[in-house]
């Protein structure tokens, strides 16, 4: 990977390449339809620019959480198939019915208010969100067969078409999710002996998308695996065949020689232990760079590895470099892909006391996204 172009304090560099690698592996290995998961701005790495790259690699359809993020995509030009899942209490549903967006119906009150914005020409595209045991949303099983047989009228009058019937996983472990495969398989029954037939069934995110084939149905819902991370403990990206497609990266801002005895950061929770060499990387929690990991945070500059010294503050945070030659203006990489010798975004999270997932979603509206492809 090439240095920051000159005058660039930080940037993400998202490798659309890599996702389209990604989708088009899991694809393959899925060997059903894939929906790709392009939720909160994409995890991060810009929600059109996944979209057009995960569609470029064999997914058929997106998914998001909210239907404006859903309209944001049409009008970023996204003519795909598009299923949005949560919705606020009392939401209307009329701009999504009118730009055809699939809706995510997890109740009677959301089955009603989606098929009141059907129109004469236009019903409403629905996927029914059955509850199999996570605590969320969707359907549950005391109340499945009012709203299939509300849905399946509804259907007749043809104010709704009923697509599609899912539901997620806990990923707790595969025995909690085959029971949650079995509740869904019963919840499917009861939709058909209710006259509904819904072409796609999907319940498998990444992790049962790849370690339980029997959840694949006939389409899964790929998230992290899409942004080229792994969702397993002890899995690398490599291990799965996938590229990280965002690497976060900033330009050495100052460096200071000093002697032992500088504290450093908020706090002095670090003190150099000797003369040394501090060089300030301009990213802060206000980009994402998550606080916890002060003191931890694995960082590459020149080709050596680092870690965070002190606290993480809003903007900055200071590396110890010791006697390595580092000046102003070298690079610094938080993350990347790891087999090009970039820390991962895993080994953040890790740092952190969390998942690779909240890494490169949080990375903050204040760093550059720089499109690449390799
Ligand atoms: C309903 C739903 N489906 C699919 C996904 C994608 O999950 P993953 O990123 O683990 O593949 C998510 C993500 O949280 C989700 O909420």
């Amino acid at each position: 990977m090439s240095g920051l172009p000159a005058g660039v304090m930080r940037e993400a560099t998202i490798d659309v390449g890599a996702i389209e690698h990604n989708v088009r592996q899991l694809r393959r290995l899925v060997g059903v339809e894939v929906l790709a998961v392009v939720k909160a701005d994409g995890y991060g790495h810009g929600a059109a620019r996944s979209a057009a790259a995960a569609l470029a690699g064999g997914a058929s359809r997106l998914g998001v959480a909210d239907v404006a993020e859903a309209l944001a995509l049409r009008g970023a030009g996204i003519d795909a198939p598009i299923l949005a899942w949560l919705h606020a209490p009392g939401a209307t549903f009329g701009e999504a019915v009118e730009r055809g967006i699939e809706l995510g119906v997890s109740s009677l009150e959301q089955l009603n208010a989606v098929a009141a914005a059907a129109t004469g020409e236009r019903p409403a595209i629905v996927h029914l969100k059955l509850e199999t045991g996570l605590g969320r949303n969707g359907i549950s099983p005391g109340a499945d067969r009012i709203v299939f047989a509300e849905a399946a009228r509804l259907e007749r009058l043809g104010r709704i078409r009923v697509i599609g019937i899912f539901s997620h996983l806990s990923n707790a472990s595969a025995d909690a999710d085959r029971t949650a495969l079995a509740r869904f398989e019963a919840g499917v029954a009861a939709a058909t002996a209710s006259g509904l037939s819904p072409r796609l069934r999907h319940i498998a995110a990444t992790h049962a998308a790849i370690d339980l084939p029997e959840t694949r149905l006939n389409c899964v819902r790929i998230g992290i695996g899409v942004y080229g991370l792994s969702p397993f403990a002890g899995r690398s990206s490599a291990d799965l065949g996938l590229r990280p497609a965002m690497t976060l990266r900033a330009s050495v801002a100052a460096v200071r020689r000093v002697a032992a005895g500088q504290g450093v950061s908020y706090g002095y929770d670090y003190t150099t232990d000797r003369e040394t060499t501090l060089a300030l990387v301009p990213l802060g929690y206000a980009d994402g760079v998550p606080r916890q990991a002060s003191g931890i945070g694995p960082v590459r500059i020149g080709g050596q590895g680092f870690h965070v010294a002190g606290r993480i503050a809003m903007d900055q945070f200071v590396v110890d470099v010791g006697d390595a030659e580092v000046s102003v203006g070298d690079e610094a990489t938080l993350f990347g892909d790891p087999t090009l010798g970039a820390p991962g975004a895993t080994a953040w999270a890790d740092a952190a006391g969390t998942i690779n997932y909240e890494i490169v979603t949080r990375i903050g509206a204040r760093v550059p996204r720089r499109q690449v492809s390799s």
